[in-house]
């Protein structure tokens, strides 16, 4: 069962926007979609190291600042034909408050 860290409000995340939060576990970019999902992933993109939370969101994806690779918000996976995967974070919002999983 998880542990879950109260890492901030749906509101601090601008919609397809995201947010940078400092946490135990490094920096971790919170992406917003349109319909109010939130994905959490390391702000640092497999390729060369960019700054999601810099990127475009568009749809359940982030792409890159720096080169425009494509991730998966939900797995981290980069789409095809690039190859490479950013770490995921296991989130949950309840009453408009984002908590992180801590295992
Ligand atoms: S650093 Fe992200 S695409 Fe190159």
């Amino acid at each position: 069962m998880n542990d879950w860290l109260p890492i901030g409000t749906l509101d601090d995340i601008p919609r397809l926007g995201s947010r940078v939060v400092e946490t135990v576990f490094g920096d971790i970019a919170l992406f917003r979609t349109a319909a109010d999902e939130v994905f959490a992933l390391r702000d640092r993109c497999p390729h060369k190291a960019g700054p999601l939370s810099q990127g475009i969101v568009h749809g359940k994806r982030v792409t890159c600042p720096l080169h425009n690779w494509v991730l998966e918000l939900e797995s981290g996976a980069v789409v095809a034909p690039d190859v490479g995967c950013a770490q995921r974070f296991e989130i949950k919002l309840e009453d408009g408050r984002v908590y992180l999983a801590r295992s």
